[in-house]
């Protein structure tokens, strides 16, 4: 058979200009953002991987939709598309709409939180932990060793380790346990999979021990695809099926929908039980808005049901992450450290393998996040000490287990050839690597201090 390229499965029907710029503009772009491409204006980056949340092309049919939408302020038709969306494929019954994940997160762990209450992740997101910890309560990952290590080779290295588990509950007490969470796909550990037997074990933990299991979802169709071409017996079920099959075990779920449902956009929180669920509508109607809207217009709520789903067509799904393993894959072979295997919505690239002669309180991380702006105008995002660090009782730096930096591909945005123009740059990337130096930070927050953080080159 004659191998043929899996080309973009779209026409493009409106398009965005990108703002080109010289090394030199961006030498100036880049100081003025303090070293911190979060703080970089949009119209200064050339190909744009910070985030893969809320940055996707929407279809013709979702655009179509947003003239659909109904803004009524209660029952509103689009709400009841939403609903039906989220409950045929959850099969959950309530479900509360929010404007992003971490509304949603904001909601139910607060209502579930507070002191002495413990959630266990095979890796809380960011937002998952700042939310957990506001409450009161502690957050502790439990992922399996193969997924820590960034140059192991194995399926699904976003499971939880589920002897930890089991030792953990019987440590703190089952009632103490706020829920057990498991991220699908592992999007802090590198956008690696879970696997169903690794859920149906989390799952099976959980009910043995009366603790809420519950489903972070924002990747689950890209997840689901990776069960399909991974896990046994899974082949000849669709991705949805295999979605449907993973929500079946599961208690409740939180979904940023600005990942796998195709909006700019949107969230909800989905649940079985009627009284988690009261008390949740509570917070929502305080915080977000009334049921039938929580968070969003009635345009984005049309747009979402749509997404969830054109998110599950099997030539989207392939696309999707064929073209991400492409980009991972040459990387690879040119000498780029990166995670392995390729994850679902981005690629991971190893930062102190790349730069060892950066010490982690350097933050190799943010070295490479820096130089992939200044060499190509490429803006990513550090998932290293910077983002997750934190310091002991003596000032000292408590590194993160791994210094990565993500490049998160944005869905049906870019074409082959900026993904060939990023291979490219990685090339002037491997040839500096040996010049690069780290980076000290100059004014942090409290919380989440990746955002705004302001940095300084240590010369
Ligand atoms: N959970 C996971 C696994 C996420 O990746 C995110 C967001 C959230 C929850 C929170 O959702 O942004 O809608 O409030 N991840 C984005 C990212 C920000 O870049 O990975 P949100």
């Amino acid at each position: 058979m004659i191998h043929k390229t899996i080309i973009e499965p779209f026409k493009i029907k409106s398009v965005e200009p990108i703002q080109m710029s010289t090394e030199a503009q961006r030498e100036k772009f880049l100081k003025d953002a303090h070293y911190n491409p979060f703080l970089l204006s949009s119209d200064q980056v050339i190909i744009d991987f910070l985030t893969d949340s809320g940055t996707s092309a929407m279809s013709a049919n979702q655009w179509a939709g947003i003239m659909n939408g109904d803004e009524s302020y209660a029952g509103s038709s689009s709400w009841k598309k939403m609903e039906n969306a989220v409950q045929s494929l959850t099969g959950m019954e309530f479900i509360l709409p929010t404007h992003q994940g971490r509304a949603a997160e904001r909601i139910i762990y607060s209502h579930l939180g507070g002191k002495g209450k413990t959630f266990i992740s095979n890796t809380h997101f960011d937002t998952t932990r700042a939310n957990i910890e506001f409450s009161g309560a502690e957050a502790i990952d439990l992922l399996i060793p193969e997924g820590k290590n960034p140059a192991q080779i194995y399926p699904f290295k976003g499971n939880m380790d589920t002897g930890s588990l089991v030792k953990t509950i019987q440590e703190k007490g089952a009632k103490n346990i706020g829920a057990v969470i498991l991220t699908v796909t592992n999007n802090s550990g590198g956008g690696q999979p879970v696997s169903m037997e690794n859920t149906k074990e989390v799952s099976r933990i959980c009910k043995e021990n009366g603790i809420l299991f519950l489903l972070d979802c924002c990747r689950v169709a890209e997840n689901a695809y990776f069960i399909k071409i991974r896990e046994k017996g899974y082949t000849d079920k669709t991705a949805r099926e295999i979605a449907v099959e993973m929500f079946s075990l599961a208690d409740g779920a939180v979904m940023s929908s600005k990942k796998d449902a195709l909006v700019n956009m949107g969230g909800f929180l989905a649940l079985r039980d009627n009284e988690i669920a009261d008390a949740c509508k509570n917070l929502l109607i305080i915080t977000e808005g009334f049921t039938t809207y929580g968070g969003l217009s009635g345009r984005d709520m049309e747009a979402l049901a749509i997404g969830l789903e054109e998110i599950f067509d099997p030539n989207y799904l392939e696309y999707r992450i064929k073209s991400t393993t492409y980009l991972g894959e040459h990387l690879d072979k040119a000498g780029v450290p990166v995670m392995v295997p390729i994850g679902g919505h981005a690629v991971y690239i190893d930062a102190k393998k790349l730069y060892p002669h950066i010490p982690v309180h350097e933050y190799p991380g943010q070295a490479l996040v820096c130089e992939l702006y200044l060499k190509g105008g490429i803006r990513s995002v550090e998932i290293g000490s910077v983002m997750f660090g934190k310091y002991g009782e003596d000032g000292k730096l408590i590194p993160a287990a791994m210094e990565l930096v993500r490049l998160a591909i944005p869905r049906r945005v870019y074409t082959q050839s900026h993904i060939e123009y990023v291979i490219e740059t990685f090339n002037e990337i491997l040839a500096t690597a040996k010049d690069v130096r780290g980076y000290k930070i100059t004014r942090e927050p409290k919380f989440l201090r990746h955002f705004t953080s302001h940095f300084e080159k240590i010369s």
